[in-house]
């Protein structure tokens, strides 16, 4: 669905990314892993068009989208929910969610998109006309993936969703992604809880420095010794790290 060949993005005369590789099928979830500053996010802003890919080319769907506009983007079916979240919270959830609908010209379907929405996250239309800002972090972080999911993407990208969460609000995140997941949504992950990243994901990319350094399933990724060591809190040399995750 889709593929990431030698991309390379610059901020300035700056390299972020090293000639990035990856895959997605259609149906998958893949989970991006890699420390602060890796390069994760500059990974998704490319491939939503936020930024341009030097060198290099993405294919969704076969169609080549690397010098399409972020907007052009979306429209073919590619939402981002990205880092931090940033919800509007002088708005309402239903108004939030509205903006997320924004290409929906049909106004039925709009309302019909925002029953199916609200039947992923019944908390949402329990408080649909309570102040975004006034939510939990977790429940704001389900307006940012519902506001993404207004538009019925065919592949979801999410930046770091469990970011800032307390412990049973990241497992509440992860159930929801999982279910999201299992309803057909196809997902690439950033996360640095990686116990919790990769045991919901089909496969996994660790990134380092803008380069890919490893992929592969769970059981794969558990046996690299440098994984133990840096992300799993095993091995001779423990880094002690936000990477570490609830085991
Ligand atoms: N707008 C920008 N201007 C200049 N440099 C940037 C910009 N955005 C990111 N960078 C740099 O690009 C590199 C990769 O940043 P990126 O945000 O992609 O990392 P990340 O893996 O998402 O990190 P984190 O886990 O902290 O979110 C970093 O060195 C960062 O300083
Ligand atoms: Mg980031």
């Amino acid at each position: 669905m889709l593929k990431l060949v030698g991309v390379e993005t610059f901020y300035g005369k700056i390299k972020s990314l090293h000639g990035v590789s990856l895959e997605i099928a259609a149906g998958q979830l893949v989970c991006i892993l890699g420390a602060n500053g890796a390069g994760k996010t500059t990974i998704l802003k490319t491939i939503s068009g936020i930024v341009e890919a030097e060198y290099g080319t993405i294919h969704f769907n076969e169609r080549r989208i690397d010098r399409m506009a972020a907007e052009e983007i979306v429209a073919l079916g590619i939402g981002h929910v990205p880092e931090g979240r940033h919800i509007f919270p002088e708005l309402t959830v239903k108004e939030n969610l509205h903006m997320g609908g924004f290409l929906l010209k049909d106004r039925h379907i709009l309302q019909a998109r925002l029953e199916e929405v609200y039947r992923h996250f019944p908390v949402l239309q329990e408080r649909e006309k309570q102040l975004a800002g006034t939510l939990s972090g977790g429940e704001q972080q389900m307006v940012a993936i519902s506001r993404a999911l207004m538009l019925k993407p065919k592949l979801l990208l999410l930046d770091e969703p469990s970011l800032g969460l307390s412990p049973i609000l990241v497992e509440d995140i992860f159930d929801t992604i999982k279910a999201l997941h299992e309803s057909g949504v196809t997902i690439l992950l950033v996360e640095q809880n990686v116990n919790h990243a990769l045991r919901i994901a089909d496969y996994g990319y660790v990134l380092t420095a803008g380069k890919i350094f490893l992929s592969g399933t769970y059981d794969e990724l558990r046996e690299e010794e440098k994984v133990r060591e840096m992300y799993l809190g095993e091995g001779k040399y423990v880094r002690r790290s936000k990477l570490w995750g609830a085991a």
